[in-house]
């Protein structure tokens, strides 16, 4: 590794030179504990550990609902009733499963949005940041597929709309669709290969998440303003440092308690304030809901997919030069897609050669409109697929790509940034003051 530890593992005891000569994991262990951390961290770098407590989370009350849970479609609904009703602490495991993947969203989004403002993505931690997209296109995955497991109005809707949109790929569009579903149409075969699929996923997350953590902790992490930790020499490198076990891990648990706490105020006084009623009704392949809503993680890029309607002129012009074969609904799939591509290309399409958004006085401003159009596309995703929410969803959906393709590469050659401190000790200490010597 090329940063410079406080400390390095070094074995004492007969018994732990027998062993790390064999097989080093105390020393990976305690290297990674103890790793030089920037001391100029602020609270929006606590959503990783965050991120990494949902995870545990899921992984543990899935695993118990798994047991009480049985993926068929004539018992599916019913056993889950089972679980709120009869087993012991069953609604309270549901409920914590159910609004942990809303926490896991929230966690993302804000871990995610921190990124693009300190331009955590840029070099050297581009591959960070495509680890952390595919991390987060699985996480969407396991919510898509567990959202189904409970064969409610909406699970099965859902599927039905969001599966239909591999139809819309030209040529191999359905055969594709009947191969996802296990037949022509959600059913049995469906729920069992999503049950299967939802298991599975988080435990590919949790690699990923390794992955994740071994890129970040080879580049050393960034920190609000970007500026490098010096690595000259070990004095230098410790004054910009602080080992992360105890300082980060102390205000790390802090934060996740005072995150605990709103959690457990609605798992316990309004657990179903963000799911939706139908859901309580099973599955009825006869009688469609009157609006399908998916949950409210997914709605800023359900927005920008229902956004290219047919009368839209890019689709019309995208239609016309293809002969036919981007139609709306193919064009609003590449367009959801695209969405998520255009966000892991960031750190090829930023041009800048500063890294935090601090020091980037126009940046901000496009920075900002960014997180309201994300707030705006994900209101717009919820409300009906007629104007004015339609218009509102293609502009939101205009802008999230223009701010990718266009603003970023421009602003980076257009904007004068304002100066950054030279090092991270001096950002610390202008905000705490200097330590006595
Ligand atoms: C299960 C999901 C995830 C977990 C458990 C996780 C975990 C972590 C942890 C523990 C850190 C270091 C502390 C921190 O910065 O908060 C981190 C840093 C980082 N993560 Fe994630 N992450 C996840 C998803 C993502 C996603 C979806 C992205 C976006 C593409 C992402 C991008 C980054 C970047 C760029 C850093 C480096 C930030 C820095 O050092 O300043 N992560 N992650």
């Amino acid at each position: 590794m090329s940063g410079i530890p406080h400390d390095h593992y070094e074995p004492k005891t007969g018994a732990e030179k027998w062993l790390h000569s064999r097989l080093p994991i105390v020393g990976l262990l305690y290297d990674t504990i103890m790793i030089p951390t920037p001391k100029n961290l602020n609270w929006m770098w606590i959503w990783g550990i965050i991120l990494t407590f949902c995870l545990a989370l899921q992984i543990v009350t899935g695993i118990v609902l798994v047991m009480h849970y049985t993926p068929h479609v004539s018992l599916a609904f019913a056993s889950v009733e089972h679980i709120m009703r009869d087993v012991n602490g069953g609604h309270m495991l549901r409920y914590l499963h159910a609004n942990g993947a809303s926490l896991f969203f929230v966690a993302v989004y804000l871990h995610i949005f921190r990124g693009l403002y300190y331009g955590s993505y840029k070099a050297p931690r581009e591959i960070t940041w495509i680890i952390g997209m595919l991390i987060y296109l699985c996480m969407m995955g396991t919510a898509f597929m567990g959202y189904v497991l409970p064969w409610g109005q909406m699970s099965f809707w859902g599927a039905t709309v969001i599966t239909g949109l591999f139809g819309a790929i030209p040529f191999v569009g359905e055969p594709i669709q009947t191969w996802l579903l296990g037949g022509p149409a959600v059913d049995n075969a469906t729920l069992n290969r999503f049950f299967s699929l939802h298991y599975l996923l988080p435990f590919v997350i949790a690699a990923l998440v390794a992955v994740h953590i071994w890129a970040f902790h080879t580049t050393g992490n960034n920190n609000p303003t970007g500026v490098d930790v010096r690595r000259g020499s070990k004095a230098e490198a410790e004054k910009d440092t602080v080992p992360f076990w105890p300082y980060f891990v102390i205000k790390d648990v802090f934060a996740l308690a005072v995150v605990l706490l709103v959690f457990f105020a609605i798992v316990g006084f309004m657990p179903n304030y963000l799911g939706h009623p139908d859901n309580y009704i099973e599955a009825n392949p006869l009688a469609t809901p009157a609006h399908i809503v998916p949950e409210w993680y997914f709605l800023p890029f359900y927005a920008i997919l229902r956004a290219f309607t047919a009368d839209v002129w890019v689709v019309m012009f995208a239609s016309w030069i293809t002969g036919g074969i981007i139609d709306a609904k193919f064009f609003g799939v590449l367009a959801m897609f695209g969405a998520i591509a255009v966000m892991a290309l960031v750190p090829w399409l930023d041009t800048s050669r500063v890294r935090s958004g601090r020091y980037r006085p126009m940046f901000k401003w496009w920075f900002w409109l960014l997180a309201v159009d994300f707030m705006v596309l994900m209101w717009a995703g919820a409300m009906p697929a007629e104007p004015p929410y339609s218009t509102i969803s293609l502009i939101g959906a205009t802008y999230w790509f223009a701010y990718f393709l266009v603003i970023l590469p421009l602003l980076g050659v257009i904007e004068k940034p304002t100066a950054a401190p030279a090092t991270i000790e001096e950002d610390f200490n202008n905000h705490y003051g200097k330590p006595a010597e």
